[in-house]
């Protein structure tokens, strides 16, 4: 069953942070993804940080140069766990300096998560962004494995629990703790954020680990509609083989996504496959971009 939410007139998304910022560039770039959202409907405006990169001190920094106000946000959205997407939540609260700003996540998102190849490392939430300090920063956590409406035309996919045979195996292979034992973990926590224009969705990801053919399917079937604008964030094939990332372009171009915005954990493999196979349907994310709707 879809969702009936409403449409967008307009939607702005610029890179804050990402792993490049180009050549010649005044703005810094980190491993890390911040978006900053701009969503206008007919009855609301939302400003919306979609993830926080590892400090807040680059993302300011950026914020500074490309003139936009910490104050002007409304919402925060983290996508999954990884210290890469969140480590900058706290100092990101402070620098917004309001009271109760709703943090938008997955239950799970507080659950350990570690390798311990080539040795162990914690990946998740770092320990300076607990409940506590989040809540004493301004936030306040809204903890949803369902979709959420947060104005209109503006939805978040909830937990992506249909992943397609392809994706049934996470690319990154990490660890959580499961009743005292260290298991796989299946990223439970990756959550996207979908929105809708009146000529098609627009799908926003950190690092896809759910899958992102899975997670492009859940919104078209969430939402009723199959005309898919663009997919942005990143794509989490570094790590996968070249016929994981040939089927997976195969698989979002047979779902007609018109256009591939894909940086950050992409990888440098997937980059000229996805050059060659999407011609100018793909463009690389850098720090700085914008894309407007
Ligand atoms: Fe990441
Ligand atoms: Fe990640």
């Amino acid at each position: 069953m879809s969702v009936e939410f409403g449409a967008l007139s307009s939607l702005k998304i610029t890179v804050l942070i990402e792993d490049s910022a180009g050549f010649d560039s005044k703005l810094l770039a980190q491993h890390g993804i911040s978006f900053l959202v701009e969503a206008v409907g007919d009855e609301s405006h939302k400003l919306i940080l979609f993830d926080t990169g590892q400090n807040s001190f680059s993302i300011l920094y950026n914020m500074e140069i490309l003139k936009i106000n910490p104050s002007d946000i409304d919402i925060i959205f983290l996508s999954h766990c990884h210290y890469d997407h969140t480590g900058g939540l706290c100092g990101m609260l402070e620098a917004i300096g309001k009271r109760r700003v709703p943090v938008i996540a997955h239950p799970a998102i507080f659950r350990h998560q570690f390798t311990v190849e080539p040795t162990f490392k914690f990946i998740g939430m770092g320990p300076d962004n607990n409940r506590a300090a989040i809540e004493h920063a301004g936030g306040e956590l809204f903890l949803v494995d369902k979709p959420l409406r947060l104005m209109e035309g503006v939805l978040t996919t909830g937990e992506i629990k249909e992943r397609v045979d392809l994706e049934k195996k996470p690319t990154l292979e990490l660890l959580t703790m499961t009743e005292g034992k260290a298991s796989a973990d299946y990223f439970r926590d990756d959550t996207s954020m979908i929105f809708r224009l009146p000529e098609g969705l627009v799908v926003l990801a950190g690092c896809s680990h759910a899958g992102i053919v899975s997670i492009v399917k859940q919104a078209v079937k969430l939402c009723g509609v199959s005309e898919v604008l663009a997919i942005i964030g990143g794509l989490h094939l570094l790590t996968a083989v070249e016929e994981r990332i040939e089927k997976t372009i195969q698989s979002l171009l047979e779902l007609n996504v018109r256009m591939i915005y894909a940086g950050h954990c992409t990888g440098q493999k997937a980059y000229p496959i996805l050059m060659n196979r999407c011609g100018k349907r793909f463009e690389k994310l850098y720090t700085g971009k914008t894309m407007t709707f």
